[in-house]
């Protein structure tokens, strides 16, 4: 049989990681959502969430990866000798498929700024035009189409020239390359003169803002952003070597995916501050009030463009995580050659991310429980699939999994000395308080 695909180094390992982790949801998703929750008691509990409970399902999607070495469908069967598991390896493969839909359309989003910032789009036009650029796009089925189109095809592209030497090789260059960038513009930002409100804002909490529907917004937004329950960490995971060290990966990647969320709010919030606007614009602030602050900044037309860029970049790299997962599938169950996999990964999600574009438009008045695609789409993601993914992971870590095989993974067989310290609360959180806290959230979009 032919040797699987693979990672070759520990760094390589660690930006394709972290590509998959830092995305829209760093970029794009984070800075509206604590603009509209409050600002830094809402990061506080996001962070807490990330520490003491995402980071421990993190390790268990990549303890199931690693262990099995195949892709998601039949990883559970395949570690429990249980077919029945094979229903959960449906459910993540299908998920990542269509969440991949409508991320590609927002993706297209950022492809169709970024042209516009290299035209100086956002410099040389006047406010109340940059006000309507966005209304513009999202009415305008043709442009989405072209962009979404444009996107997904870059996508498989990258994911047709392999883990190795595809997906491993883009990302080693394009994440240090996107973290520099965030840096710089997060510096110059801090440089404005009104900067400070905007920093106060991200750092200084006012417990009195947060309400239980924050908390429970918080949690999905630390599932989105470290993309768990997707089966996106459980298929990278089994392309890591059995030499690797997972608890240095998952912490590298989770400490990284929380700075580079912390460095796009420097990035914006101060600006947005600055320029006396709103940081409760919701999911049109990148969209619509940044560029709305880049064209009044000294050097805002140069900024739009690295912004966008880079928006551009954390979107791919997150969506090629996701195409993988359903490529794996075909490549490992179905046995079908990788070109032939990923034109049809291609197809599906080219078509799904269609339906989803048109629900701007012609399709608007469909609805799927009162919201239309394209809404139904972000609100499942984060609050049911991405909930109920990570469910399932840490039930069949916690009670399904041996706990030798789990510690042997995780310690490389007892040779790496903080794994095994740290193996006792790990256990106890994946088998006891995650359930429990994940089963709470869950309910908590049924009452609120
Ligand atoms: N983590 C990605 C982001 O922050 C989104 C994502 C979710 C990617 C699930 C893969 C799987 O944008």
């Amino acid at each position: 049989m032919a040797k699987r695909d693979g990672f070759v180094s520990r760094f390589g390992v660690l930006v394709t990681l972290a590509g998959s982790a830092v995305g829209l949801g760093n970029l794009w998703r984070f800075p509206y959502l604590v603009g509209q929750n409050g600002g830094a008691a809402f990061i506080l509990i996001y962070i807490l969430f990330v520490i003491f409970l995402c980071f421990p399902i993190f390790i268990s999607e990549f303890i199931i990866g690693r262990r099995s070495q195949t892709d998601v469908f039949t990883a559970f069967s395949k570690i429990s000798g249980d077919s029945r598991w094979n229903i959960v390896g449906a459910l993540t493969v299908l998920s990542p498929l269509l969440i991949l839909s409508y991320y590609s359309v927002i993706g297209g989003w950022s492809v169709n700024y970024l042209f516009k910032a290299v035209n100086f789009e956002f410099t040389n036009t006047a406010p109340e035009q940059i006000e309507s650029m966005f209304t513009g796009l999202i009415s305008s089925v043709d442009s989405m189409f072209l962009y979404h189109t444009l996107f997904i095809l870059a996508t498989a592209v990258v994911v047709l020239g392999g883990v190795k030497g595809g997906i491993e090789k883009f990302s080693k260059i394009m994440m240090p390359a996107l973290f520099l960038i965030m840096l710089a513009i997060a510096l110059y930002s801090l440089t404005l003169e009104n900067a400070w409100a905007g920093v106060e804002f991200l750092f200084r909490p006012d417990f009195s803002k947060l309400t239980i529907k924050s908390c429970a917004a918080a949690l999905g937004q630390a599932f989105f952003s470290l993309s768990l329950g997707f089966g996106t960490i459980l298929t990278y995971g089994s392309y890591v070597s059995k030499k690797e060290n997972i608890l240095f990966q998952s912490s590298g990647t989770v400490v990284f995916d929380t700075l580079f969320a912390l460095i796009a709010g420097l990035a914006i919030m101060p600006a947005v501050f600055n320029y006396g606007l709103s940081p409760q614009e919701g999911p049109g602030l990148v969209f619509h009030t940044l560029p709305y602050v880049f064209s009044q900044m000294p050097a805002g037309g140069a900024i739009a463009v690295f912004f966008f860029l880079a928006l551009f970049v954390a979107a791919i790299t997150s969506s090629i995580s996701m195409f993988e997962v359903v490529v794996a599938y075909f490549v490992d169950e179905k046995k079908l050659s990788r070109i032939l996999s990923c034109l049809i990964v291609f197809i599906i999600a080219w078509l799904i991310g269609i339906l989803c574009l048109l629900s701007f438009g012609p399709l608007a008045d469909l609805k799927i429980f009162g919201l239309n695609i394209f809404d139904f789409l972000d609100k499942t993601s984060s609050n049911f699939l991405m909930t109920i993914g990570s469910f399932c992971v840490v039930i069949f870590v916690g009670w399904k999994m041996k706990k030798s095989d789990i510690y042997d993974e995780f310690t490389n067989g007892g040779t790496l000395r903080w794994n095994v310290r740290l193996f006792g609360i790990l256990y106890f959180i994946i088998r006891y308080l995650a359930p429990v806290v994940i089963t709470l959230v869950f309910l908590s979009n049924f009452i609120l």
